[in-house]
């Protein structure tokens, strides 16, 4: 039997993860978090002294990650996702993390489907998923939740600031010349601009079993 693939792409904090980990939950599929493995190879790079931005030192780092490196206590903050964002563009990084996104996406652990969150997952992962889903919110909109998301976790930042680090690395992410984030040709957009979290689970779930 052949299992599901549903690839979930946009730009930072549009609310991908929250939706990704719904849509498994109901569905009984598996969930990666590709974020996650570029946050974790980012970390490994500075937490060695090194810069992330060094083609040499993030493409060994990528080749040497192990599991336990994302269990990194420092994985959600903005330095990980800035040094995420700079191993991301190097393309020794992307190609050493390919063969395992490609084979949690084709083999999930519990042999129902996969739900794959990143930039390049209906693009360059799983260019093949029957199921692709563009996710985005304005930049206001997305910096506001995320600001939010720090001020609960007692993080003390402001507005401006992280709409400026969001921006930063939506620029980078897009303009990259390997893998750039940008919609699948094949995509359902979903704007979560004027969403909530439940409403936006809604119009992804009802898309989703349409499909299935
Ligand atoms: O999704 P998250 O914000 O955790 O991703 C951190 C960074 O990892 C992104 O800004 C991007 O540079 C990189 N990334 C990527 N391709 C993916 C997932 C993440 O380039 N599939």
């Amino acid at each position: 039997s052949t299992t599901t693939i549903i690839a979930i792409d946009g730009p930072a904090a549009a609310g991908k993860g929250t939706l990704a980990k719904r849509l498994a939950a109901e569905l009984g599929f598996d969930y990666l978090d590709t974020g996650l493995i570029y946050r974790a190879v980012g970390m490994k790079v500075l937490d060695a002294g090194f810069d992330p931005a060094d083609p040499a030192r993030a493409g060994e780092a990528a080749r040497d990650l192990e599991p336990a490196d994302l269990q990194g206590p420092d994985l959600r903050t903005d330095e990980a996702a800035q040094a995420a964002s700079k191993v991301a563009s190097i393309p020794a990084v992307r190609d050493a993390l390919l063969d395992f996104q490609r084979r949690f996406a084709a083999t999930p652990p519990g042999g129902k489907g996969a739900v794959l969150d990143g930039r390049d997952i209906g693009t360059v992962v799983c260019p093949d998923a029957p199921i692709k889903l563009y996710v985005t919110a304005s930049a206001e909109t997305r910096a506001e939740r995320r600001l939010k998301e720090l001020q609960a976790k007692g993080i003390a930042t402001t507005f401006d600031l992280v709409l400026a680090e969001m921006k930063e690395r939506d620029e980078r992410d897009s303009s990259r010349a390997v893998a750039p984030l940008k919609p699948a040709d094949d995509a359902h957009l979903l704007d979560s601009s004027a969403l909530d979290a439940d409403q936006a689970f809604d119009v992804a779930i009802a898309f989703v079993r349409a499909k299935l």
